[in-house]
């Protein structure tokens, strides 16, 4: 149990929708074994990865039409955790033998599950990612990256956009912290860091995509975090005082889920509007992302928590303040004050 007991009634990611196309996913998710299928038509499932009968992974078995097959001795069990099939002796189902199950669903390229009260699953709470599901406009690719260290230092570390002028060098686009304001917004539970660069030399990711012989553009790069851990990134460039959609555009995501108090899974998407059918394009962009995530952002998020031990708060340290945190913090307070209010109901 970690020291603040996580938001249960919210949707997680649990697994890309790339890993459960080639068959059950094990994951430790909540500090829960869980495992995540498809099945046959295309329902997504996710089901405690334990079997009843001698406790062997369920991950270890195979999807059979519309339940997962226990790699050990046969039994079957549909998406909501019952007991469908025993191959054994009468075939009669034994009493006890179903499984606990979590609302499940596949949207965005993503599989969520529903850690809460069942009766609340609502996948309209799912925030709107348009950008991966509309093929026609934007290319997405996928990545994932597992990291020592407590959730919310990911968290941290996205909604600063400071720390990109330092830690990755690929990616500086202003000319030091300083150059342009960074503003933050709160609507509702949503927190917003804002970084608006008017005219400035074309940078970062954007010089892979910007085929127009202008040499400065408009830049931005909106980071917006939505409780639990579900971030979405505006990142863009554009003819210096065209609108944001005539240029390139790169939304991403950037979900983060604990697996337990000091381990967490982190998820992503970079979609594109920019040569969107090049195979060449999607690797090297994946290349890129996926280094920086493993070679510069991880390294430095687990240093911190190997650097503050078991803590997973932070704050609870009092760290020095600066200007970049104020939106984490913001986030961490809506946060704390969700699973009081649950905690308390
Ligand atoms: S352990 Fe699953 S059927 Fe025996
Ligand atoms: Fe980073």
């Amino acid at each position: 149990m970690t020291e603040i007991p996580y938001l249960r009634n919210a949707w997680y990611v649990g697994a890309l929708s790339s890993e459960v196309a080639k068959g059950p996913v094990s994951r430790q998710l909540l500090g829960q074994s869980m495992v995540l299928f498809r099945t046959e038509s295309g329902k997504a499932a996710v089901l405690a990865d334990r079997c009843p009968h001698r406790f062997a992974p369920l991950s270890l078995g195979c999807v059979k039409g519309e339940s997962i097959e226990c790699g050990y001795h046969g039994l079957r069990f549909d998406p909501s955790g019952k007991c469908v099939l025993n191959p054994h002796g009468d075939h009669a189902v034994p009493r006890r033998s179903d499984v606990v199950s979590w609302p499940a669903h596949e949207r965005y390229g993503y599989v969520w599950f529903w850690p809460g009260d069942p009766k609340r699953a609502d996948e309209k709470l799912i925030p709107s990612l348009p950008f991966n599901e509309d093929p026609k406009t934007f290319a997405v690719i996928y990545g994932y990256v597992d990291v020592a260290a407590h959730y919310e230092l990911v968290v941290d570390n996205l909604l600063d956009l400071s720390h990109v002028e330092y830690l990755h060098p690929l990616f500086r686009q202003s000319g030091g912290v300083a150059a342009h304001k960074t503003s933050y917004a709160v609507e509702g539970h949503t927190v917003t860091a804002k970084r608006l660069k008017p005219n400035v030399e074309i940078q970062g990711l954007m010089r892979f995509f910007w085929t127009s012989p202008s040499k400065r553009f408009d830049a931005r790069a909106n980071m917006s975090w939505n409780p639990p851990s579900l971030m979405s990134f505006d990142l863009g460039g554009t003819e210096c005082g065209a609108p944001p959609e005539e240029g390139v555009c790169m939304p991403q995501t950037h979900m983060i889920t604990p697996a337990s108090d000091l381990h967490c899974h982190y998820f992503w998407s970079v979609a594109r509007n920019r040569e969107i059918d090049s195979e060449e394009a999607s690797k090297k962009l994946y290349d890129i992302t996926q280094n920086v995530f493993e070679k510069e952002d991880v390294p430095m998020i687990e240093a911190q928590q190997r650097n503050v031990g078991e803590v997973t708060d932070i704050l609870s340290l009092g760290p020095v303040a600066l200007d970049p945190d104020t939106p984490a913090v913001r986030a961490r307070q809506i946060l704390r004050d969700l699973i009081r209010s649950e905690t308390a109901a």
